[in-house]
């Protein structure tokens, strides 16, 4: 491994430096593009600076563009043979261009290098949450106007309460994934800032065109203090972990109302073949693995954020404690992406035993329909309350279609309920 760091006086330890590479390699290749992205824009802020000629310029941004294209098409390889991502780059830059790749680094330091890469890793996986959850929206949306008059049991404390359907059940995820896109937003322009050329925690005596690099990036605002450019290491980590952990959560519930609803004893709802595997031992199983461990990804994101906050006790300044907030930053992004972008196809394929959740609904279940209609009529809610109760043994089966229109959508002939879903979600800016 060459060290871009080394001054020839002693031969680094082989078993140390493993230690302190570790992963490190592998994390950074999933940061490697935005790296590459990175110093090309900081090379033409040293051109408008005056400290790289045009033609200087030209060349190093020439080399960082094929090096993007060997590494998209497979032909560059970030491996151990790096200390890390970043100094990957400058070997490539010194080995095709000679003397002037070896001035890519004036006025950077890793320390800012590896911050923003990061945050346009953040902004990117921010601008894919964004789009997963607005996909998922659309899709429980258009299972939901499709079921929204399909009668199944509403539970409280999973005890049988009030009639409900399957669109309203399904609406509740579309609003949910609704709130969800629109926090990646938020969050979206919380983290877009830059803190490329605060070098290495304390700025450069160099003329940087920080404005211009920013813009170049397509960041919004700068970091401005460079000591807390590198103190929000982290931090703004765990705010896109946090961002991602609330559709996830989401995910969660909807797979145990998923894992509930397929057992024999619910038999609502039937999983897609391809979301279910068989027993080793147990010829008769259909066991529902992908919607377990699909509901075990947000333990994988909230492990995530623990490994961060407790990386996180540091003063000042850049510490190289910092490189393990990169670990568990990837794993919570990557897994979460890898789970959110299987529920669609589920979704749209899941086959509802309509009969079974008609057949789970019994007459008692309209006794809160008919206190509120006697309330409506005059009787003081708590004495039609005790009516109702005194009625429960001989209420007579109802339209349960009915009973759930007269609760969310009153008077309407529309669904005002998934039409105003649907207004939001249409709201959201693309
Ligand atoms: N891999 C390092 C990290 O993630 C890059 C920065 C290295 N800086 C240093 N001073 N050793 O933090």
């Amino acid at each position: 491994m060459s060290l871009i760091w080394a001054k020839g006086t002693s031969r680094p330890d082989e078993a140390i430096q493993r230690f302190s590479a570790a992963d490190d390699v592998q994390l950074d290749r999933v940061l490697f593009r935005f790296d590459i992205q990175a110093s090309g824009a900081h090379v033409l802020g040293l051109e408008k600076a005056g400290v790289l000629s045009a033609a200087e310029s030209s060349s190093l941004r020439e080399a960082l563009k094929s090096l993007d294209a060997a590494w998209t098409n497979g032909e560059f390889e970030l491996d151990e043979r790096y200390e890390d991502g970043h100094s990957a780059i400058e070997s490539y830059l010194i080995e095709k261009l000679g003397e002037v790749g070896k001035k890519v680094h004036t006025g950077r330091s890793r320390n800012d290098q590896v911050l923003v890469a990061s945050r346009l890793y953040l902004r990117t996986s921010l601008d894919e949450l964004k789009a997963l959850c607005v996909t998922i929206a659309k899709t429980t949306l258009e299972v939901a106007h499709a079921e929204m008059m399909t009668p199944m049991p509403g539970y409280t404390h999973l005890q049988r309460a009030v009639p409900s359907s399957v669109g309203l059940w399904m609406a509740a995820f579309a609003e949910a994934f609704t709130d969800n896109a629109e926090l990646a937003e938020l969050t979206r322009k919380w983290v877009n800032k830059n803190p490329l050329g605060t070098a290495a925690g304390y700025g450069v005596n160099a003329p940087l065109e920080r404005d211009l690099v920013s813009g170049e990036l397509g960041f919004d605002a700068l970091q401005i203090n460079p000591i807390y450019a590198q103190n929000s290491r982290g931090k703004f980590e765990i705010q896109v972990i946090d961002t991602f952990a609330q559709a996830m959560l989401d995910v969660r519930r909807l797979m145990w109302d998923l894992s509930l609803y397929t057992t024999a004893e619910f038999d609502f709802v039937r999983l897609p073949d391809a979301y279910t595997t068989g027993s080793s031992i147990m010829p008769n199983k259909r066991n529902p693995d992908i919607v377990e461990l699909l509901r075990a990804a947000y333990g994988v994101v909230e492990g995530a954020r623990v490994e961060l906050t407790q990386t996180l006790s540091l003063p000042s300044g850049y510490h190289r404690d910092l490189q393990n907030t990169k670990g568990p930053m990837i794993r919570a992004i990557e897994r979460s992406k890898e789970a959110l972008r299987l529920i669609p196809p589920l979704i749209g394929e899941l086959q509802f035993q309509r009969e079974k959740m008609a057949a789970a609904i019994s007459p008692d279940m309209y006794a809160t329909d008919i206190a509120t209609e006697l309330a409506l009529g005059g009787m003081p809610f708590r004495d039609a309350y005790k009516e109702a109760a005194r009625q429960i043994p001989e209420i007579q089966d109802r339209d349960p279609a009915e009973s759930l229109k007269s609760r969310t959508s009153p008077g309407a002939t529309a669904n005002p309920l998934l039409d105003r879903i649907e207004a939001r979600l249409s709201g959201l800016a693309d």
